[in-house]
């Protein structure tokens, strides 16, 4: 055995110098591997199209003038480093008729779990299917019960020449509080 400042015998010494070349190596090589598959993953993370970009939804003409909601599908060009996609549909909203010129529009994904509400219009609310959570037609949460834990999202809509109707389309993700868009 060697004491403390002893030097450790010729064969103990290489196995120590071999042992901390490998582990540098290791970390060494850490760091490029992480960079390389982030540059095989950022395409992915690239897509576009759909999260907070602004889409031509609808025509003006074509929402009730009685502030009844209506929905519409909204579709995205998805970009990533290899495709584009043309028109995916990357969810739905209810856009409604305030005023002549006003229009609001609505996530239509329930945020409690991310089904898809619908506008009872005898009741003048929206209802989510699968756990009945109840939204009012402005889009907050109308029954006490709601398992929902926020209202519908709500998203910003501009009227363009008069009779486009465009909305910056966002998915948030469901089961919070506050909103956390899906990126
Ligand atoms: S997903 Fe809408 S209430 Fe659960």
């Amino acid at each position: 055995m060697n004491e403390p400042n002893q030097t450790p015998e010729p064969g103990r010494r290489g196995f120590l110098v071999k042992s901390a070349a490998v582990g540098l190596g290791a970390a060494a090589g850490i760091g490029p591997a992480l960079a390389g598959l982030r540059v095989i993953l950022d395409p992915l993370r690239r897509e576009s199209g759909g999260s907070g970009a602004s889409l031509l939804v609808a025509r003006l003409g074509s929402l009730p003038a009685d502030g009844v909601p209506r929905r519409f599908q909204v579709l995205a060009d998805r970009v990533d480093a290899w495709n584009t996609y043309k028109n995916i549909p990357v969810g739905a909203v209810y856009l409604r008729r305030t005023a002549d010129n006003k229009v609001t529009a609505l996530n239509a994904s329930c945020p409690h779990a991310g089904c898809s509400v619908s506008f009872a219009g005898d009741k003048g609310q929206f209802i989510c299917p699968c756990h009945d959570s109840l939204f009012t037609v402005e889009g907050g949460i109308a029954n006490a019960s709601s398992p929902s834990p926020r209202a519908l999202d709500a998203l910003d809509v501009e009227v363009r020449n008069e009779t486009e109707v465009w909305v910056k389309f966002r998915n948030y993700q469901p089961g919070h509080k506050e909103q956390i868009p899906v990126t």
